[in-house]
């Protein structure tokens, strides 16, 4: 038999924490990410509070969401929050020329989204409109979420409902700068983020951090200009990165039915992140030595062609076990940069892109990507420990290959360590030894998420089908010794 891997973890030499922002999602007016999916309106007969879908915020409340970013995405650059408030009926009805043309009845505005994320216990992302907007909509908006005094833009959110400021946690000022946000060099935004950030005056304790709006896959020039010249005036640069099958945005390959080689692609694809981090940490280095600014990865995930029979403006797409592979592929990717990366936003939160819920009126499923996010709780605000990986295989098919075994560890909250691994072999499970040099390991207990097939996933008829199992070993003459089953994701707690 093949040795096992090893896993040695080194609890002597505890690294950053890893901010529970790693773990933040996105909620953009597109499709029904919003509308329907989380918003259904007070009147409606889907139980609802404040209009948002009971059991949609309940599920997301168990899953401990950290953060939420909105309006968008492309969808924030031809946003005017003044559409989104006041009386509902009287909102202006515009079209969402990002996202299938569809009407947006502005519904959902800034009072809604505060609604939602306070029920939530997770903090506010506001995305600002910079494409089609300007300095004064931006430094009123932040005036009116933030301000305490009887200023009348104050006064206005106090007469729509809410008499103490907002907490925004973050503001970013503009959204793929390079693209849909207004086909900019990062020259020309950089001079323009600084024009702009200069007005957003939020009193001090209810400043956000301040987010300018970078690159995207290999392009690291923006990482590079933004951090070389927004020092003074931001708190992070964000950074896309979306996991294709294919790596061809024009036919991106299958969301279930897809054969192995689009399986190890997906996830040889996803490890890309791993140089992504490095690369436009490194160009950070270079301005920001002391690690001042953040990198924020406010979207990242798998993006597949749409479904049939679904609007392509929609970005709806299946969730199956090869999801949860790249998001704890990523977890672990983030994990292993928290010293940078301290904040990521999954694109998106329901029924858009790598969504951790599906909605059909009024049913709900749970995505393998929610399993994944829920079973990696305990690495919210932990502190990284590193670990020594050997004799790790690599999985190969047709010329790709990929190392077999991924793992993180972190010294949790509740004092724990816990140890994640994921094994991206569809076919074979790996023996893996795990040792806490100068403590003896008794046992591990936590959960595992896998299933029989590749593409295995939650479907209304059947919404269970894929979620985690109890999962436990103990050790036997003073060594410690599981069996990763064949492409599943584990999390457990060492003992
Ligand atoms: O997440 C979908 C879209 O992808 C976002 O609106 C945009 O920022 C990106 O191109």
């Amino acid at each position: 038999a093949a040795e096992p891997v090893s896993v040695s973890i080194d609890t002597s030499k505890p690294g950053p924490v890893i901010n529970k922002d790693i773990y933040g999602q996105f909620a953009e007016h597109l499709g029904s990410g919003i509308y329907g999916g989380l918003w259904v309106g007070p009147n409606s007969r889907i139980p609802n509070t404040k209009g948002w879908r009971n059991d949609v915020v309940g599920a997301l409340k168990a899953m401990h969401v950290p953060l939420v970013r909105w309006p968008g995405g492309c969808f924030a650059d031809e946003y005017h929050w003044k559409d989104g408030i006041g009386a509902r009926d009287k909102r202006p009805v515009k079209v969402n020329t990002n996202w299938g043309g569809v009407e947006e009845s502005n519904a959902v505005g800034t009072h809604e989204f505060f609604d939602l994320v306070e029920m939530l216990g997770a903090d506010a992302y506001v995305n600002g409109n910079l494409g089609t907007g300007s300095a004064q909509e931006m430094s009123e908006w932040i005036e009116y979420m933030t301000s305490d005094s009887k200023s009348t833009l104050a006064n206005l959110r106090r007469k729509n409902g809410r008499d103490k400021p907002f907490k925004v946690a973050y503001f970013a000022i503009g959204n793929e700068a390079w693209g849909c946000g207004g086909n900019m060099s990062p020259e020309h935004y950089a001079d323009l983020y600084r024009n702009v950030e200069t007005f957003l005056r939020a009193p001090a304790p209810y400043r956000p951090k301040m987010i300018a709006s970078g690159g995207n896959d290999n392009d690291v020039s923006w990482s590079d200009v933004l951090s070389k010249q927004l020092k003074r005036q931001t708190d992070g640069i964000s950074f896309h990165y979306y996991t294709i099958p294919t790596g061809k945005w024009e036919v991106k390959g299958a969301a279930t039915g897809f054969a192995e080689q689009e399986w190890i692609s997906t996830l040889a694809n996803t490890l890309r992140m791993e140089q992504h981090m490095q690369r436009n940490s490194a160009a950070m280095d270079k301005h920001d030595p002391e690690k001042k600014l953040g990198l924020f990865v406010d979207e990242w995930g798998t993006w597949y062609d749409v479904e049939k029979g679904t609007n392509a403006g929609f970005l709806f797409q299946q969730n199956t076990l090869r999801d949860a592979l790249v998001a704890a592929l990523n977890f672990n990717i983030f994990h292993a940069h928290a010293d940078r990366v301290r904040m990521t936003n999954i694109a998106q939160m329901v029924n858009v892109l790598q969504a951790m819920i599906i909605t059909d009126k009024d049913k709900m499923l749970l995505t393998p990507t929610y399993h994944a996010f829920e079973m990696y709780v305990p690495f919210q605000n932990a502190t990284f420990l590193p670990l020594t990986l050997s004799n790790n295989r690599e999985y190969a098919l047709d010329g790709a290959s990929i190392p077999e075994i991924s793992a993180t560890a972190a010294r949790a909250t509740d004092g724990k360590v816990y140890l994640a691994l994921v094994n991206t072999n569809p076919r074979q499970p790996a023996d893996v030894a795990i040792s806490l040099p100068g403590q003896q390991v008794q046992a591990v207990r936590g959960r595992v998420l896998t299933a029989a097939a590749m593409d295995a996933h939650n479907t209304f008829a059947a919404p269970q089908a894929v979620k985690p199992a109890p999962f436990s070993a103990k050790a036997v003459d003073g060594k410690l010794s599981v069996q990763i089953p064949a492409k599943s994701v584990v999390v457990v707690a060492v003992e």
